[in-house]
């Protein structure tokens, strides 16, 4: 199975433990400012490409989606909300997350959103089981990428659809300076400040830096299987959605 440099970026340099329970912690530890950190330091343009990536599904009309790496359920209540499925199941593997995601679900009165822990590499349900997964800023926090593409593509039934939101690096250098400066300062400092975990927003640029955007992330979703793939690049690179068949 192919590896790729990110699945060896972890958030705690010192520690032994595999990225999954490292990232499992860092995500229980931040997870009570997760949601605050997330619309600041993105001005509230994650809501923007949430619903971008969210319309790539309005053609297929899925009645089972799967968000996974759900978090805080975000993207299981804005799919909820803009597409009305029968049911949608968010699996991740923070109880802290999941705990917050649970609160909003239920503030919201939504029963038709379940609320799991669940790895992404070794999803507990059968085969062809959903018409829709969407992962948003998930991929990348993955321990073995290809592991887990492929266990998505397992449970898609044919025909089904994958949305995959992540971050990416602009190309223009006039955009590329100001970004540099953002992660490499801004961020961490304000995410050291907020959520008083330094580590985490320095593992947000690192894990950035190393992943396989672009063109590359679309081969690997060839390779692993998914076909009529394409890419979609929002605010001058600095996101992408990523969609693929089964
Ligand atoms: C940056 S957060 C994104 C949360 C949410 N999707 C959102 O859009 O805000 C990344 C999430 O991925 C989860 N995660 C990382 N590796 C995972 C895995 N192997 N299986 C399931 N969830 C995972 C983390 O626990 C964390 O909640």
């Amino acid at each position: 199975m192919a590896r790729f440099a990110h699945d060896t970026v972890v958030p705690y340099q010192h520690s032994v433990l595999p990225k999954k329970e490292q990232v499992a912690e860092m995500f229980d530890d931040i997870s009570p400012r997760y949601d605050f950190l997330n619309r600041f330091l993105s001005a509230g343009i994650d809501i923007q490409w949430r619903k971008k990536a969210i319309r790539q599904l309005n053609s297929l009309q899925p009645k089972f989606i799967l968000d996974v790496a759900c978090g805080t359920a975000d993207m299981a209540i804005m799919c909820w909300r803009e597409l009305h499925p029968e049911k949608i199941t968010g699996i991740d593997i923070s109880e802290g997350m999941l705990a917050i995601g649970r609160q909003k679900v239920h503030k919201a009165g939504i029963k038709a959103i379940e609320l799991l822990k669940g790895d992404s590499e070794a999803i507990n349900f059968e085969s062809n089981s959903f018409d829709a997964v969407t992962v948003a800023f998930g991929v990348r926090n993955f321990q073995n990428l290809q592991q887990g593409l492929s266990e998505i593509l397992r449970v898609l039934r044919p025909g089904g659809k994958l949305v995959v939101l992540e971050f990416s690096k602009p190309k223009s250098p006039l955009v590329k300076s100001f970004y540099y400066l953002y992660m490499k300062v801004i961020t961490p400092n304000m995410g050291k400040i907020f959520s008083k975990n330094r580590h985490a927003y320095e593992y947000l640029d690192a894990s950035i830096q190393k992943f396989p955007e672009g063109n590359t992330f679309l081969e690997i979703l060839k390779n692993s299987g998914f076909k009529n793939n394409y890419r979609k690049s929002l605010s001058l690179g600095i996101c992408s959605i990523y969609c693929g068949e089964k």
